[in-house]
């Protein structure tokens, strides 16, 4: 079947046998519209990156035993789990730069979605190439801190942009730290995924782990992108479930709930940090 006929047939939304998934996501793009795809890919991508969350601070609790530790780093540098971890990639970059799309949206009014959807997706196909590439050598070398003094401070100005239009919107105001949140975000997590892969020792060998850990400014910032990251996802999923939920009394008990979950998670990531 051609690309045509597939979009002919889309655009009729008749029943496409073959590559189904596609043929049904064009289908959708075509009675939805495309941004109806990108806000379920934000959802589902969102998703992705809490449950990852989860994950990461799992593994990360073994480093109070560094063989064990190792141990599991070893399963990880196996080729199938390289590949996953290389694909993560992908739901990562494209929430982070659909959420800058947004960010600019809800923020600044940027309405040009269709050049900001090119841009996005040629940067994000280029950061996960290079991604690709710096984990397959495993043995680049920057400087810890020139690479995040520079990250952080790209960091602080893009969530000093963010301060002035989110914060005097009149949006609740978890939904204004969320994007606040968002703004640090954006820089610190696709920094943080490219740094932990540039030199296979640097995640995975315990002793360089807690030696980085040892720093008080890395511990400090580390702090800083755990907690927003524990804050900006379990809101974002608390946003997702309440869409489903029809009372108030429903909506302040999920509340309720995923803050409590978003404080146990917090506290995990901290004895992590502060053995
Ligand atoms: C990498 C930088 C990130 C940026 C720029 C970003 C941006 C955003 C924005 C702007 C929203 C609001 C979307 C909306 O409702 O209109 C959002 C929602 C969400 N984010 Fe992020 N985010 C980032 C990282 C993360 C991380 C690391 C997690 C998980 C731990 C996460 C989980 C979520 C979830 C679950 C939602 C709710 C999804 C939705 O309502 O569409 N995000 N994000």
């Amino acid at each position: 079947m051609t690309w045509e006929t597939v979009r002919d047939l889309g655009r009729t939304g008749a029943t496409i046998y073959g590559p189904k998934v596609f043929s049904r996501l064009l289908f959708l793009s075509r009675a939805r519209g495309w941004r109806y795809l990108l806000s379920w890919g934000h959802r589902i991508s969102g998703i992705i990156l809490v449950v990852f969350l989860l994950l990461h601070i799992w593994t990360l609790s073994s480093l109070k035993d560094p063989d064990s530790y190792n141990a599991k780093m070893r399963l990880f540098s196996s080729f199938p789990l390289v590949i996953m971890e290389w694909l993560l990639a992908i739901p990562v970059i494209f929430h982070a730069l659909n959420g800058g799309r947004l960010l600019l949206y809800e923020g600044f009014g940027v309405k040009d979605d269709k050049a900001l959807v090119g841009w996005g997706m040629a940067s994000g196909a280029g950061y996960v190439l290079l991604l690709g590439w710096a984990m397959v050598r495993g043995d680049q070398w920057v400087s810890t801190s020139l690479f995040w003094m520079g990250a952080t401070l790209l960091g602080l100005a893009s969530t000093g942009l963010m301060v002035r239009p989110f914060w005097m919107s009149y949006q609740p105001l978890g939904w204004r730290l969320q994007r606040i949140s968002a703004g640090f975000l954006l820089v610190v997590v696709p920094a943080h995924m490219f740094f932990m892969h540039l030199n296979v020792a640097v995640g995975h060998d315990a002793s360089r782990v807690m030696e980085r850990l040892a720093s008080p400014l890395m511990k400090g910032l580390d702090l800083a992108i755990m907690g927003c990251v524990v804050f900006h996802g379990t809101y974002g999923v608390f946003s997702i479930l309440s869409d489903y939920l029809g009372t108030r009394s429903a909506r302040v008990a999920l509340a309720l709930a995923i803050g409590a979950s978003g404080l146990l998670l917090f506290w995990a990531g901290l004895k992590v940090m502060i053995p």
